[in-house]
């Protein structure tokens, strides 16, 4: 916001449209520069004199322009001060209304975000966790700017893997052991079948026999495929549920499968298919990619054709406007393939879809591999998250009501944080108790930042609806905050709570949710040094109550960043 004012005062001073001095204007990285620098560089280019000189004429025009902005040159840079007493009431009120942070500009455009997608009877991997955090984020970011989401769990319910655990189940099965513990049973099963497989090449040949049978409708393979994927499906909506994700529609692979005729007839219409060794292939060399395999050469349909079959339908059925896949990078020669096709296909969907990669996540420096069986599973890693914030919790708080509920929401959170606030594309190494110290950047220390500002507001006796309706009436006093929220500590803080919906928007321009984490990470940072340099509540009533509205806004944004992230907010930890 301040940024935008900055460019506002400027325009009467330069020759230059006022969007472009907006882009230029940067935020000096130490405050004592300033609030706003706009740096002189292209306009020397296009005036041939010396950044420096013009940065000196325009100071001395800007704080001559009143304005209550005080400029300063510095080397080429031109550094704007705002005068707190005024921009400071400015800045609050419309921190403090019930919208802020929203908009509508993504109003009538459609998004169809492919994300979690796990494989039905194997364990839900890491790579799926991030999926389905990642995507949760993004899906509430372009809701919160109007977009219409639309989630779809993409489920791995088909393929030979199926086929697999079928001839394992038929040769060691165990109907008992499988209804108690689903997941680890079948992953037993999957091991072990590996693992025979080696000795004896029968298996697979069972195996492939099996699946044959499945997708040729033989009664036997169908009840046991629906038994399998029924039981992964209970295990994981009970992760789901405790993430706190839901999804519009859970669309398996298998949905697919009558729709790949299609497909394939569309690619030979277009000439677009050519045989290789038996297979049809889409040649690729133009995109400077691999072909791209369509058909095997058994006539049976593979993982790049579902893909096609599913973007089609997206598109053309659920009405689709961008369609974004959730997927780790190792998938990305497969996405570049499938939007090169899809886009020899039709030109305009394919230039609607992208693909929102992540990098790989260890725990405590273990990797997953579900083939020889050395998995970590989720809710274990859930569990011991929530009964180490349970601890914490009742140390820091013995008397606290709802401790549990609470333990749940910090455990969980400090996991959903824990990744976030990472780069997506970065490689994560997360360690437990690093997400849950309390005094880090984790989520538990966004948390416990928003519990205190709620725990001032109910001492000092003002609602955050109160707060709402004060800034929306206009009753919002101005002159005692212009006197109690001048010091430096409070400016910084509101400076940077001004700046949420701008962070939001980068978020969804980078389809990125660690924008959010990281500032919601600066925000507490900056009302806590405020929080320790200044008291809040005092004997004086119109300083406390300047002041609470600093916290009030602060709970507010908090609040509305942690809920785009996926996290609770409780009001007491
Ligand atoms: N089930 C796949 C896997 O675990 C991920 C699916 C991603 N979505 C997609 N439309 N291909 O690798």
């Amino acid at each position: 916001m301040l940024l935008q004012w900055a460019a506002v005062q400027l325009t009467d001073h330069l020759a230059m449209p006022h969007e472009e001095i907006a882009s230029l204007l940067e935020i000096p990285p130490n405050p004592e520069l300033g609030d706003a620098a706009f740096p002189c560089f292209t306009l020397a280019r296009t005036l041939k004199r010396a950044p420096a000189a013009i940065a000196e004429e325009l100071a001395a025009a800007v704080t001559a322009g009143g304005g209550a902005i005080r400029a300063e040159a510095k080397g080429a840079y031109l550094n704007l001060f705002f005068q707190r007493e005024t921009w400071a009431p400015k800045l609050l009120s419309p921190v403090l209304l019930p919208d802020f942070g929203y908009s509508q500009q993504g109003a009538g455009t459609r998004v169809i975000m492919d994300m979690s997608s796990p494989n039905i009877a194997k364990p839900f991997g890491v790579g799926h966790l991030r999926s389905t955090m990642i995507g949760n984020a993004l899906a509430n970011i372009y809701r919160s700017q109007g977009y219409d989401v639309v989630t779809v769990n993409h489920i791995g319910d088909w393929g030979t893997q199926f086929g697999k655990l079928m001839e394992a189940y038929a040769r060691w099965g165990d109907e008992e052991k499988l209804k108690a513990a689903p997941i680890r049973e079948s992953l037993q099963l999957y091991v072990r079948f590996h693992e025979e497989a080696e000795q004896d090449p029968s298996l697979e040949e069972n195996a492939r026999r099996w699946f044959w049978k499945l997708e040729n409708g033989d009664a036997e393979a169908k009840r046991l495929w629906q038994y399998f994927v029924s039981f992964s499906m209970e295990e994981f909506d009970r992760v789901y549920a405790r993430l706190g994700v839901e999804f519009d529609y859970t669309l398996g692979e298998s949905f697919y499968n009558d729709k790949m005729g299609a497909v394939v007839d569309l690619l030979k219409a277009d000439r677009l298919l050519v045989e290789s060794d038996g297979a049809q292939v889409v040649r690729l060399e133009e995109e400077g990619l691999p072909p791209c395999l369509i058909l095997k050469s058994d006539g049976t349909t593979i993982y790049p054709t579902r893909d096609l079959a599913t973007a089609l339908y997206r598109r053309n059925e659920m009405g689709g406007d961008l369609l974004l896949y959730v997927v780790g990078g190792e998938q990305r020669l497969h996405f570049q393939q499938v939007f090169a096709v899809l886009s020899r296909m039709d030109e305009e969907s394919a230039a609607q879809c992208r693909h929102v990669a992540f990098g790989l996540m260890k725990f405590e420096g273990r990797k997953m591999s579900t083939r020889r069986g050395q998995v970590i599973f989720l809710d274990e890693v859930l569990d011991e998250a929530v009964s180490k914030a349970a601890a914490i919790i009742a140390e820091k708080n013995p008397d606290l009501e709802s401790a549990q509920d609470t333990a749940e929401a910090v455990g969980i959170g400090a996991i959903v944080f824990g990744d976030l606030k990472h780069n997506r594309m970065l490689e994560v190494d997360f360690s437990l108790d690093e997400a849950l110290r309390f005094e880090g950047e984790t989520g538990p220390y966004v948390q416990y930042t928003a519990a205190r500002a709620f725990k001032l507001l109910e001492r000092g006796g003002l609602s955050l609806a109160e707060a709402e309706s004060r800034s929306l009436s206009g009753a919002v006093d101005t002159a005692s905050l212009q006197h109690y929220l001048a010091g430096a500590a409070a400016w910084e803080s509101l400076k940077q709570l001004a700046s949420y919906p701008e962070a939001v928007l980068e978020a969804l321009r980078q389809n990125e949710p660690a924008v959010v984490a990281r500032f919601l990470l600066d925000a507490s940072k900056r009302f806590n040094r405020f929080y320790h340099q200044e008291r809040i509540i005092t004997d004086n009533k119109e300083e406390t109550d300047a002041k609470l509205l600093l916290a009030a806004a602060v709970a507010g944004v908090l609040r509305s960043g942690l809920s785009l992230l996926g996290l609770r907010t409780p009001t007491q930890i």
